[in-house]
């Protein structure tokens, strides 16, 4: 079936199934029924069900699903093993934790640039990278393609910086800058990321919870 066809809800709960399937192959479960991943994961199985009829993977009466099969599936839609080539602008404090400790290529990314405008950065070292200046973006971006930039630079450069990107052709943004770009381009993907937002969330929980 087709990515398009999924729906975004569905979507978003894909790398929830992927990470919770990678735990049951490394526990070396072969097969997972709808019921006992509901148990695991808080969804229904019902949901389940549906979410993983919406591509095509049925489970078998009795049987239930083969988890290395679904795993793959899954991570064959979510790109897992394409290889994505990632850039990292802003390495302050959010930067440098995010290229150090965020595992890209278990996600199927592959960091290959850190860029700052600070020169007192230019030249140190983060997650194994060289910072660069903005001025070597263009010519890393010609040689090298990366398709998705990490924003961790403050909100006011955010719009700017990400109209520049898109014309060297960047086509997917994680912006954790705290401000939600307007990119008028289709082709182009933003996922404006707020720890904060999450955070409020459950708090909102903790108070509202009988
Ligand atoms: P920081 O000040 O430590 O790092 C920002 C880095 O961006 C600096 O190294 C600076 O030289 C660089 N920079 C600034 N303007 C630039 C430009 N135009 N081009 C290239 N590099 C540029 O700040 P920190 O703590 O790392 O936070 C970065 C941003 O992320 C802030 O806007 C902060 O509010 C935001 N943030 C967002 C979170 C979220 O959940 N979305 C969580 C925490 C921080």
């Amino acid at each position: 079936m087709a990515k398009q066809s999924i729906s975004t809800p569905v979507i978003r709960r894909l790398p929830r199934y992927y990470r919770f399937l990678r735990e049951l192959e490394e526990e070396e479960m072969e097969r997972v029924s709808s019921q006992e991943l509901a148990l695991r994961m808080g969804f229904s199985a019902s949901q389940i069900r549906q979410d993983f009829n919406c591509f095509g993977a049925f489970g078998q009466q009795g049987y239930g699903y083969n988890v290395r099969e679904l795993r793959e599936i899954i991570g064959s839609i979510l790109g897992v093993d394409e290889s994505t080539g990632v850039i990292l602008i802003g390495a302050g404090n959010l930067g440098k934790a995010i290229a150090t400790h965020l595992d890209f290529q278990k996600r199927g990314c592959r960091l290959i640039g850190v860029f700052d405008n600070n020169p007192a950065l230019h030249g140190t070292k983060t997650a194994g990278l060289t910072i660069q200046s903005m001025q070597e973006l263009p010519d890393f971006c010609k040689l090298h393609h990366p398709q998705v930039a990490v924003l961790c630079i403050p909100k006011g450069a955010a719009q700017e910086l990400a109209d520049h990107l898109v014309a060297l052709g960047i086509c997917g943004f994680w912006n954790f800058s705290h401000f939600d770009l307007s990119i008028t381009n289709p082709q182009v993907i933003v996922e404006n990321v707020h720890l904060g937002d999450s955070l409020m969330t459950l708090a909102y929980w903790v108070h509202h919870e009988e």
